[in-house]
């Protein structure tokens, strides 16, 4: 260690630099494999990735960093943005350094086999080919919650990597009321014996067309093409190399393009979001959004709160027929109701924006009981049939399109689900604020003053990076904690008016 203080810091933020650098690398090489790369390719560049990866890793587990950490534990009280950043530094440390090397290495292993096997258990329709990895992963995760420490329950231990300082005692709260909420409203839309047309949102719509329509909307609400460009994958992502250089991508098919355009638009969420990361956080480890959650929140508040709105489309309806001329006989009024349909389904990435979220808890409420060791994993199926038949009135046929949906859990994803419905619930919490201190809100978004929304996110969210919690984040922008009830209201009054309760 160098003799002054600020001598330490700044060589602690060269140090996180390189590791920066490192991991921008790999997302570029990363966006290429899932955009660019010819089928051949694949297996060298999973090897060149893997030695980056591991470069970073060894810069991220080194002695340094133990130094690093233990002489600014001793320095007495650290500045709030040093403090953040050492604890951040010492998070991940930690992370890494308490399992042992060689159980890492196995974990590894078995997830990559595990994620094969899902795939072809899933292919078969065949849970219990799948079922003894699935029960090594949950038994390989148990045993690193022990290494870690368990938190209030083993379950939060997972939950905090992913949404810091959050608790099963916090969804437990929320996701109940949510799901009490989602359950009592689509049974009034059942009784109600209403549903909008939406046959119109069927055809023929070319990529070519479709890629400019994407384009010209998402430049407009705020997405910066000088720092970002829109490619085709087969899943819909984003990645950013550093503020100025934030990608995304979509999907489409030929014969319909609402969701290629509410998939870009969520997708410019994330990206606007990242391209407004202030470029100062760059070395402190906290440039970076503060979790999973709220990065979700930000991406649903341009897919949902807006690009499901009436005013937007007010605003962008003249766009949208000059591309698709059929539209002229269509009112707006038909339009939104008609992408706003709601329909219990049982395919989460199909889900419509209502019944997302029970597809969510009903995941959280299996991950949290298996990881807690309520259950064994021969009951997962049928749990997870009896959750679909209760709160969503449907029930899968065979396991593909039940227990077997969903990639996560066999790369060890576990305690990551919550994030997406968390997203939903603080977007809904930010809007309530965001009208409070803009009242015209409504005129803003028809007048497609989009700048201004954004201006706002930017000041509430972006520019913050990862340096506070979400529960502080969320407390600063709108001074309450997470608050369901602004998610209940946006539903019920949303709902109610598409389907006319
Ligand atoms: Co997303």
């Amino acid at each position: 260690m160098k003799a002054t203080f600020e001598e330490n810091l700044q060589d602690l933020k060269e140090y996180l630099k390189k590791i920066e650098y490192l991991n921008s690398a790999v997302s570029v090489l990363g966006w290429d494999m899932r955009v660019n790369i010819p089928e051949k390719g694949v297996p060298y560049r999973a090897e060149v990735m893997g030695y980056l990866a591991g470069e970073s890793y060894k810069l991220q587990t080194s002695d340094l960093v133990k130094e690093y950490i233990d002489y600014f534990a001793a320095q007495g009280e650290l500045d709030f943005l040093t403090d953040r950043m050492i604890k951040t530094v010492k998070k991940e440390y930690e992370k890494t350094k308490k399992v042992p090397e060689v159980r890492f290495m196995e974990y590894v292993s078995l997830t990559n086999l595990s994620e094969s096997i899902w795939e072809k258990a899933k292919e078969e329709s065949d849970y219990g080919f799948f079922k003894p990895y699935l029960d090594q992963v949950i038994a390989f995760n148990k045993e690193f919650i022990a290494y870690w420490g368990v938190k209030g329950c083993q379950y939060d231990t997972l939950l905090d990597f992913y949404e810091p300082d959050t608790t099963v005692d916090d969804l437990d709260r929320v996701f109940g009321e949510v799901r009490d909420a989602i359950v009592a409203l689509l049974k009034r839309i059942n009784e109600s014996g209403k549903a909008p047309d939406a046959s119109f949102l069927q055809g023929t719509f070319s990529v070519e067309s479709q890629k400019q329509l994407i384009q010209e909307i998402t430049a407009k609400i705020g997405y910066d093409y000088q720092a970002g460009r829109l490619d085709e994958s087969a899943h819909p992502f984003t990645t950013g190399f550093f503020k100025d250089d934030v990608r995304i991508t979509t999907n489409y098919v030929e014969h319909e393009f609402i969701n290629a355009l509410l998939g870009g638009i969520h997708e410019a969420g994330h990206g606007i979001y990242e391209q407004n990361i202030p470029a100062e956080l760059q070395g402190t480890a906290l440039r970076s959004a503060s979790s999973m959650g709220i990065h979700e929140s930000q991406s649903r508040f341009y897919e949902n709160i807006l690009g499901r709105s009436k005013e937007f489309w007010k605003y962008f309806y003249p766009t949208l027929v000059k591309t698709y001329p059929q539209f002229a006989d269509i009112s707006v009024d038909e339009f939104y109701k008609a992408i706003n349909k709601a329909e219990p389904s049982l395919v989460r990435t199909e889900a419509d924006e209502l019944t997302y979220s029970l597809h969510i808890i009903i995941r959280y409420e299996i991950e949290k009981m298996f990881i807690n060791g309520e259950v064994s994993v021969d009951d997962l199926p049928r749990i997870w049939n009896e959750k679909y038949r209760e709160y969503l009135g449907i029930e899968p046929a065979n396991d593909a399109e039940g227990i077997l949906q969903d990639v996560h859990w066999s790369g060890g994803l576990i305690g990551y689900f919550p994030s997406y419905a968390l997203g939903n619930l603080y977007n809904a919490q930010l809007l309530h604020q965001l009208k409070k201190e803009i009242p015209d809100y409504a005129q803003v978004v028809e007048n497609g003053e989009f700048g201004i929304i954004k201006d706002w996110l930017v000041e509430k969210i972006h520019k913050h990076g990862a340096v506070y919690m979400p529960a502080e984040l969320i407390k600063m922008a709108t001074g309450e904690e997470l608050n369901a009830k602004y998610f209940i209201e946006y539903i019920n009054d949303k709902y109610s008016e598409v389907y006319g309760l």
